[in-house]
């Protein structure tokens, strides 16, 4: 073992390069103990989709972060359960975003883009960060559940500032905390006042209907909602932070971007998920001793599923340091895999393909303008700020 650490997934050298670490554990640590968080981290493609696939072993009943972020959204959240409870409550939103309903809201998610492009049409500087790719995921999510327009400000406020981490930082705030009790306190009143028939075509309608049935219990509206809002907003977030730029960087041209439809190609989303996965890891506790790479894992060991590593495995991917659109990168994990699978991956796909397009066709030149800074998180890969300067076309 070295006596430096290799790699630890909440420093500041993560946060601003881990793909360098990620390179020396898969060749020389694939099953890496960081001590400082006593976790376990796995880094190579075919060892995570492994891990991922056999839920029994790894678990993810006792939290998928570290610290204290381990089942912060409490009770009904579907990422921090096994089976078979996990998919009795997955079954309450499945339907809904299957890929043939969330169509039904290309719509919404196209006139939303443009919504947020009118108000800041026409200026010269814009931080399409704050100004755009951070506030077109929340305001589909939000739609999609079913929150009332006059009270999207403020849960978008308060959702932003609730999931802010710092890096260094494995535990929520205090003032997280406080944010979190609020709006799980609006997300009860809301499925509570759809209750008893009649239920409205939104998320929050569709909880309330399975509360009704005896599917799920009121307490486990919490979870369910606050996994929504988190899984949401940020990653997808990060997807599109990435994308602009790679276009305001002049690292990919515009016409690579578009279909014969003028949207984004699926295969370009697939190859940025698997260049800059948008969640970098996930962790799992195993249920039963068991050995990987020659070591003996106690049960209840912490293991960290580096999904952006395993994504950057030349084991699995040719030239896998390079962003190449037009390979076929769909077998990457950026969305998981086996039974926690990203239910909102339909979603995702649309709103980087419809709301991207909006995007590019309302703002057809843009630079970098100034240093981009990435989010105070250690988990999400995104960023908080990319301030372009608009050209004229
Ligand atoms: C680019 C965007 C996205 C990425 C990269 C992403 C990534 C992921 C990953 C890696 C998981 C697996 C977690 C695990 O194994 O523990 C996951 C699960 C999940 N995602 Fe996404 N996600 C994205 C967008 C979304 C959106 C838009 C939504 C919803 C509205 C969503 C909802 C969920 C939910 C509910 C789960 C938990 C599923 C389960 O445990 O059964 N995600 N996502």
């Amino acid at each position: 073992m070295p006596t430096d650490p290799v790699y630890d997934p909440v420093s500041p050298e993560s946060h601003e390069n881990p793909y360098p670490a990620y390179e020396r554990l898969r060749d020389e640590f694939p099953l890496y103990y960081v001590e400082a968080h006593d976790v376990w981290a796995l880094s190579r493609y075919a060892d995570v989709k492994q891990g991922l696939r056999d839920w029994d072993l790894f678990s993810s009943a006792q939290g998928v972060e570290l610290g204290t972020y381990v089942q912060f959204f409490g009770p009904g959240s579907i990422q921090e359960l096994d089976p078979p409870h996990h998919d009795v409550l997955r079954k309450v939103l499945a339907p809904r975003f299957l890929n043939r309903r969330i169509k039904e809201y290309e719509g919404m998610v196209r006139s939303s883009a443009r919504e947020l492009i009118r108000e800041f049409q026409g200026e010269t500087e814009v931080d399409l960060a704050r100004q755009f790719t951070q506030k077109l995921p929340i305001l589909t999510i939000f739609r999609i559940l079913g929150i009332p327009e006059s009270d999207i400000p403020w849960t978008m406020q308060t959702g932003l500032e609730m999931l802010n981490r710092p890096p260094g930082e494995s535990g929520p705030s205090p003032r997280a905390h406080e944010l979190r009790s609020e709006l799980v306190d609006y997300m009860v009143d809301q499925v509570q006042g759809r209750r008893g028939g009649d239920y409205p075509d939104d998320v929050f309608g569709d909880i309330a209907q399975a509360i009704d049935a005896g599917i799920m219990q009121v307490h486990e509206i919490q979870g369910l909602t606050l996994l929504l809002i988190a899984a949401g907003m940020e990653t997808t977030t990060s997807l599109m932070g990435t994308i602009v730029h790679s276009l305001a960087t002049g690292q990919v041209r515009r016409e690579e971007l578009r279909d014969i439809h003028g949207d984004l190609p699926a295969g370009a989303i697939d190859e940025f998920l698997r260049f800059d996965a948008p969640a970098q890891w996930l962790s799992r506790v195993t249920t039963r001793e068991t050995e990987i790479h020659g070591v003996t894992l106690p049960v209840g060991s912490r293991v960290l599923m580096i999904f952006a590593s395993a994504n950057r495995d030349p084991r699995e991917f040719d030239n896998a340091d390079r962003l190449i659109l037009t390979r076929d990168g769909s077998r990457n994990l950026a969305f998981g895999e086996g039974v926690h699978f990203c239910l909102g991956m339909p979603l995702a796909r649309l709103e980087a393909r419809a709301g991207m397009a909006e995007l590019i066709s309302a703002m057809p030149d843009f630079g970098l303008a100034g240093q981009p800074h990435r989010y105070p998180s250690h988990v999400i890969r995104g960023y908080e700020n990319l301030l372009v300067t608009v050209r004229a076309s």
